[in-house]
């Protein structure tokens, strides 16, 4: 289990004390529209090793709307994070490359940009928010030159304006007295705190996509539900779409307006969270469901799901799931590479006899 960030009950009452302004079941009410501001389209990212290719990202396609959250859920290593990676052109080369698709952001692809003209992208357009907040922050800098530093690079501004900004970035964030704020130092704040302080650094360049990877699981978990209503109160406010990657399907359910489920590289179920959670339609997203731990075992991770994820260098064509699936197939329907296809309006499911019970029903679809 993850180290919980260590706070003081003060911390902790003066964070829970701030009125929110959401509602109580969830984490904020949905901000989404209709206007897409990402779309992946077929993106290939893979990794050269001594064992072989390892296809990492696998032909991934999904897109995040103005206002809305993305929940992106799957084991490990099954490409969540290379993906993000590659939406702000970060993977290291050698021996990662992209090797197709598109990332289209309000209609620019990035993959088709320059080096320098990804840079103004990066923590601009688009802003990361890192897996552990202890990191994102430098310890020898005041919070003032961390949250400046995007908004001098991307914005050009100096001085008492750019110090101006510093200080609405942390007021967004809920950071009281932020002009003393500002001149301290990463220690000299408590967990949660400076876990704001990481989302006022996301927000300050006004983005129109965030990817959080991760972004709470050093928290401890009242404080981790605090920072995910502050996300998603910073998204009625500023129209962000957010690509929020997580194991834990507790948090999707209150937190995200769509699922993209991902193994081995690929998506096998993307739906609105409702669907996804009532009425999945392929095994893996039915064993992740059914590995959520009950209410009374708080323990927040997922439980393990039987059978290992497949290696992925050298994966051979075929239902990469069909192994692990508790269905009845018969090896010719398991070799075949299933097509994700929209079975209902919005309902996208990876198609195969071995890995969804009701493949006849929806056998029409594809080219079998
Ligand atoms: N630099 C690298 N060299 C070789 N393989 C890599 C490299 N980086 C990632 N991979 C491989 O890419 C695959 C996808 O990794 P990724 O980090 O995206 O998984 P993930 O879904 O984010 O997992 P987690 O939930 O553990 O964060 C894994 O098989 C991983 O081993
Ligand atoms: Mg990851």
């Amino acid at each position: 289990m993850a180290k919980a960030t260590k706070i003081t009950d003060t911390e902790k009452e003066e964070l829970l004390s701030e009125s929110l302004d959401v509602d109580t079941d969830g984490f904020g009410k949905s901000a989404a529209t209709s206007e897409t501001v990402l779309d992946l389209r077929n993106l290939q990212t893979q990794f050269t090793t001594k064992w072989g290719t390892v296809k990492a990202v696998n032909g991934v396609s999904y897109n995040v709307k103005r206002g809305e959250t993305l929940g992106v859920v799957g084991e490990s290593g099954s490409g969540k994070s290379v993906t993000a990676l590659s939406i702000m052109r970060l993977i290291p080369s050698p021996p990662g490359e992209i090797t197709g698709g598109e990332v289209i952001l309000n209609g620019r692809d990035l993959l088709k940009l320059s080096e320098r003209e990804m840079t103004s992208v990066r923590g601009g357009e688009i802003s990361m928010i890192l897996q552990d907040p202890m990191q994102a922050l430098n310890p020898v800098f005041t919070i003032e030159n961390q949250v400046g530093e995007a908004i001098r690079i991307h914005q050009g501004l100096k001085g008492t304006s750019l110090f101006q900004r510093v200080v609405d970035s942390l007021k967004k964030v809920r950071i009281p007295a932020p002009d003393s704020r500002a001149k301290d130092y990463p220690h000299q704040l408590s967990g949660g705190m400076r876990q704001r302080v990481v989302g006022a650094i996301g927000i300050s360049s006004e983005p129109s996509v965030i990817i959080a990877d991760e972004p709470t699981t050093s928290l401890d978990v009242t404080i981790q539900a605090a920072y995910l209503r502050l996300l998603r109160q910073i998204q009625q406010e500023e129209g962000v779409g957010i690509v929020f990657i997580t194991h834990d399907f507790g948090i999707v359910a209150k937190m995200c307006d769509r699922v993209a489920v991902m193994y081995a590289g690929r998506i096998v179920e993307l739906a609105d969270v409702r669907t996804i959670f009532n009425s999945p339609l392929h095994e893996y997203t039915k064993a992740l469901i059914n590995s959520v731990p009950k209410l009374e075992e708080k323990t927040g991770r997922l439980a393990q799901i039987e059978g290992q994820p497949p290696l992925l260098h050298n994966l051979p064509p075929g239902d990469s799931f069909a192994p692990r699936s508790p269905l009845k197939y018969d090896e010719k329907d398991a070799s075949i590479d299933p097509e994700l296809v929209e079975v209902e309006s919005g309902h996208w499911v990876q198609l195969s006899r071995s890995s969804v019970a009701d493949f006849d029903k929806y056998k029409h679809l594809v080219n079998y």
